[in-house]
């Protein structure tokens, strides 16, 4: 049976560039992250998983793009065990989208929230235990820094929030990273600016992270960003349309709005 990573040293798991090293660097900001969650109420519980999202989503989205089609190359089961995983990350962008359109006092909020963190914390299970000890024992330890540096450059530039629509594995998500990982940040922005700007700025600025948010998923549910995905992580039916224009016009007001906030504080 091979060795969890969780048990391994960093000379073991290549160094630390590994792409194993990185990934368990992660998973423990995470565990750490999702124990603060469990005592945190109101506005601190939503301060938590903001930090949460904005680790996980790109750390997946990478995952997704990277590493997972080299496990399904190399690993006559990849297919089987990447899939699984694949199906963890859809369940995880679906539970995050409904706990964004619901309140603190929603009568199922307490089980969304801890059917997240349960599935959050199987996917960390499934990676350090399983997938990561096979990668391992397929690919040499050059490889797995070559793969930390792929998996690096695009965790840093991956989107930033939940996109259940697009497709779990390539084409679709690596055609999708670019457009919502801009418009993914770009609404990061107008919420920091938002919470620490004048008082004034707060409606516009929120409305702005609106527009950008229906914006993005009018990108997401384009049908070219579903491909390459498989039956069972799916979600409902595309919209059509691309609104170039209101994202354009939403970056525009956002980037200008920012600076100006900038400027007088
Ligand atoms: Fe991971
Ligand atoms: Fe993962």
């Amino acid at each position: 049976m091979p060795t969890s990573v969780a048990h391994q040293s960093v000379a073991q798991l290549g160094g630390p560039v590994s792409v194993l090293v990185r990934q368990k660097k992660d998973h423990v900001t995470l565990n750490a992250l999702l124990e603060e969650l469990d005592s945190a109420t109101g506005a601190a519980q939503d301060e938590v998983l903001v930090r949460i999202y904005r680790l996980v989503f790109p750390h997946a989205f990478a995952e997704e793009a990277v590493l997972w089609p080299v496990m399904r190359r190399v690993l006559a089961d990849g297919e089987e065990l990447t899939l699984e995983v694949e199906r963890e990350h859809q369940e995880v962008n679906q539970l995050v989208e409904r706990l964004d359109g619901m309140g603190h006092d929603a009568p199922d909020r307490e089980a969304v929230l801890g059917r997240l963190v349960a599935v959050l914390r199987e996917d960390v299970r499934d990676e350090e235990d399983e997938l990561f000890p096979r990668l391992q024992d397929r690919v040499s330890e050059n490889q797995l820094r070559a793969l930390g540096v792929a998996w690096e450059v695009l965790r840093r530039t991956a989107p930033t929030r939940a996109h259940p629509i697009v497709a779990r594995r390539p084409p679709g998500n690596v055609l999708a990273a670019l457009p919502l990982s801009v418009i993914d940040r770009l609404r990061d922005l107008a919420d920091f600016a938002a919470s620490r700007g004048q008082a004034g700025m707060k409606a516009p600025l929120t409305a702005v992270s609106r527009g950008l948010g229906r914006a993005s998923r009018r990108v997401e549910s384009l049908p070219i960003m579903r491909r390459g995905e498989d039956e069972s992580t799916r979600y409902g039916e595309s919209a059509s349309g691309i609104p170039l224009g209101a994202i354009t016009v939403a970056a525009v007001v956002s980037v200008t709005l920012w600076s100006l906030t900038r400027r007088r504080a």
